[in-house]
């Protein structure tokens, strides 16, 4: 069975775009696939968190995961630096990775101008630990959006190079991976791109949110004045709310609103309302669970344990052979 990756970073709460984006692909995958899916915790030191944020962040990534459907009996769920194996593969990748290419990573690039004076060598190298949090369980397919494709080749390098040096057929090459076309657009609610929680506030729907937060941001989303014409075009802004719709209301319900929309009958006060009571149905479950698995310390120590036992089986076997191919051996 092929072994399939991919890492969260432990940045705020989960919106539907995070939802029907990815998490879905994941609770796909992880019935057919061997499956590793963890918080980048590590990865978050490069933006010097305090304690109390970093194990807050981590937390809340945990439980709104296992909250959307991820399962524990059924896909590896760990902290990153509850693995140090993944930490000695890094120093080890490091030794073959070089500035030039470091440099010329384009988020690496994005990051020196996004934060000038916060350049630190864990951001140059951040390609490096990612490539070690992939080839330390061998795998080959990481669910990841569009914006990692450079970080895979370069993992892709990395795991090639460590090959070649050692005149080893070792580390397989991994490659980003979704379901054809399975990728949904989730537009904001902003009128204008995707939905983000970077984008500004009011944007983004969160898995977390109240019935009352959910009815305030979609009465707030931009619309226009309504058509005019029979059968016009959507403007973007309307487009999307359009497009929330075909994600989380029935069929039915799409139909009429488009029907009132080409007939220039359209109410968007009502599309609103009918748009924001379907997301309050669609996150209702997920919201209730959230709150119960956020008030169960137990059940989240059994998981991230059971989680940390399992990746260490398959991250401790590569170490061992991979410090035997390096030449370190014992006395
Ligand atoms: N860089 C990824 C992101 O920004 C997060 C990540 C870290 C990751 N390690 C990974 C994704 C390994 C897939 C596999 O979203």
């Amino acid at each position: 069975m092929e072994t399939v990756v991919s890492g969260i970073r432990s940045t705020g709460n989960l919106h539907l775009g995070n939802y029907y984006g990815a998490i879905q692909n994941f609770i796909k995958m992880q019935h057919e696939y061997n499956c590793y899916f963890f918080i980048a915790d590590l990865h978050s030191l490069t933006t010097h968190p305090t304690p109390e944020n970093l194990h807050n962040n981590v937390k809340q990534v945990l439980v709104e995961y296992l909250a959307a459907g991820i399962d524990p009996e059924k896909a590896t769920i760990y902290v990153q630096s509850h693995v140090p194996e993944i930490s000695e593969l890094y120093l080890y990748l490091n030794m073959n990775a070089y500035l030039g290419e470091l440099e010329r990573a384009t988020s690496f690039k994005d990051k020196v101008r996004a934060n000038p004076d916060n350049v630190n060598a864990g951001l140059l190298t951040y390609p490096v630990l990612m490539a070690a949090d992939i080839i330390i369980h061998k795998a080959t397919k990481v669910p990841v959006g569009k914006d990692q494709e450079q970080h895979l080749e370069m993992a892709r390098t990395f795991g090639n190079r460590f090959n070649r040096l050692y005149n080893h057929d070792y580390f397989p090459e991994p490659y980003a991976f979704s379901y054809g076309s399975n990728l949904v657009k989730i537009p904001g609610l902003d009128g204008k791109g995707k939905m983000g929680k970077s984008e500004g506030e009011g944007n983004a729907v969160f898995l977390s949110d109240t019935p009352e937060a959910i009815r305030k941001k979609v009465m707030r989303a931009v619309t226009d004045g309504g058509p005019t014409v029979e059968n016009q075009e959507k403007p973007v802004e309307i487009q999307n709310l359009f497009d929330l719709m075909a994600v989380v209301s029935s069929p039915d319900t799409y139909e009429h609103f488009d029907n009132l929309y080409n007939t220039c009958q359209v109410r968007y006060g009502d599309l609103k309302k009918q748009l924001a009571e379907d997301m309050i149905i669609a996150t209702a479950p997920i919201r209730a669970r959230i709150n119960e698995i956020a008030n169960d310390a137990a059940y989240l120590k059994k998981v991230a344990h059971f989680g940390a036992e399992k990746a260490r089986e398959s991250a401790s076997k590569t170490i061992r052979e991979v410090r035997e191919i390096i030449g370190f051996r014992s006395f």
